[in-house]
């Protein structure tokens, strides 16, 4: 039964990463055309599974199990529906789809739970359309800010906000992106904390000119000072990334006028982080001094490390030992839903063992097997939380 569960699970996942907004490589960000099919698909498996389905007003997918029990609170379980542009298959899908299917295991078995059951695809984990994360998700849990709603067009997903009451905790599973699992030689972990992050956006503007005529000595060239920026990111001392970057009016004749840049910073120590922000940015206003350049340093999202609820880890740990299985706790380097969710409810999170400990690539893979493991560790979880005092 569970086997079976497990390709259905792979066979989902293979469905889904066919609908896309870049034919021939796997692309759904926020709002696109290809997030609402992904929602009708996944809505329809959802269905199938006896839940009863709507997407709300920030594009998140939910599939609720209702309980019996009158005035029952709500667990939430999942994990997102976008991706990253030429993602791979499993970075999201996975918690969304391992979740569907250990609830139909629980409703074929007849179980009645005296909470109800949410299915969330949420909408926007991976913050490629406005690089600001977990619109979906905050959306949900009523935190976006001011400032998210003067960014983005879809002003109307502040109402999908739900009362904070309602929930009682979200768990979460999702691939490790990470090779620790695979080294150990353990197909899930339990999930200690989620890493903070700083994403910033970067401007240089220097004097644009003739790449004929302007001597070496006298250019003003914002890309020569970013390119020595991105070199000094990458010697901060903490996980920093620029992931993107533009040069404006960019041509082979042309000395850069204007460049802008990315920045991603992350750290399980949340002033280790913020320190590392604060020595770029300062690096960067002596770089842009140096070459007479201008400089815009700009936040666009910070979130603060977030631990694992101690109560819905254990219970995870106690699901794995349950299986025979080795209980590893690890961090999350990576951003989840979760971090967004914890501002209304308690949080935790299983990971599964990926390839390689591949992500943000096409190369994603995950074992059958551990897939297996993964909807048993949470099907079993929710029969424990149900137990739970
Ligand atoms: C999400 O994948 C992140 O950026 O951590
Ligand atoms: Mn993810
Ligand atoms: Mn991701």
């Amino acid at each position: 039964m569970i086997s079976h569960s497990a390709k259905i699970v792979q066979q989902r996942i293979g469905a889904l990463a066919k609908i896309t907004e870049e034919p021939g490589r796997i692309t759904r960000t926020f709002a696109s055309p290809a997030m609402r099919r992904a929602n009708e698909l996944v809505g329809a498996w959802m269905r199938a599974a006896g839940l009863e389905v709507r997407v709300d007003a920030a594009f998140n997918l939910l599939g609720r199990w209702n309980s019996t029990q009158r005035g029952a609170k709500t667990f939430l379980l999942g994990s997102h529906l976008d991706t990253v542009r030429d993602a791979g298959k499993y970075d999201g899908p996975l918690g969304v789809l391992t979740a569907i299917s250990a609830v139909e295991l629980l409703r074929e078995r007849g179980v009645k739970l005296p909470f109800n059951v949410e299915v969330v695809g949420f909408s926007d984990e991976e913050g490629v359309r406005y690089q600001t994360t977990y619109l979906g998700s905050r959306a949900l849990a009523g935190t976006l800010t001011a400032a998210d709603l003067a960014r983005i067009e879809e002003k109307q997903i502040v109402t999908a906000r739900r009362n904070k009451n309602e929930f009682f905790g979200y768990a979460e599973v999702h691939i490790e992106q990470g090779p620790v699992l695979e080294k150990k030689k353990i197909p899930v972990g339990v999930v200690t904390a989620i890493a903070g992050q700083s994403r910033l956006r970067v401007e240089f503007l220097g004097v644009a000119g003739h790449a004929g005529t302007v001597p070496m000595t006298l250019r003003h060239d914002a890309l020569a000072g970013a390119a020595e920026f991105i070199l000094a990111v990458e010697k901060c001392g903490v996980l920093a990334t620029v992931g993107k970057i533009e040069v404006a009016n960019g041509a082979s004749n042309v000395i850069p006028g204007n460049v802008s840049l990315t920045l991603d910073v992350r750290d399980q120590n949340d002033s280790r982080r913020l320190a590392a922000v604060k020595a770029l940015q300062i690096k960067a206003q002596n770089i842009a001094q140096r070459r007479g350049l201008r400089l815009n340093w700009t936040l666009v999202q910070q979130t603060s490390a977030v631990p694992c609820d101690k109560t819905l880890t254990q219970i995870f740990s106690q699901c794995v030992a349950q299986r025979g299985l080795e209980v590893l706790k690890l961090p999350s380097g990576a951003g989840h839903d979760a971090v967004a969710l914890s501002a209304i409810c308690p949080v935790a999170m299983l990971f599964v063992r990926c390839k390689g400990g591949i992500s943000h690539n096409p190369a994603e893979s995950v074992k059958t097997s551990d897939v297996r493991v993964a909807v048993e560790v949470l099907a079993d979880f929710i029969l424990r939380l149900a137990k739970h005092p």
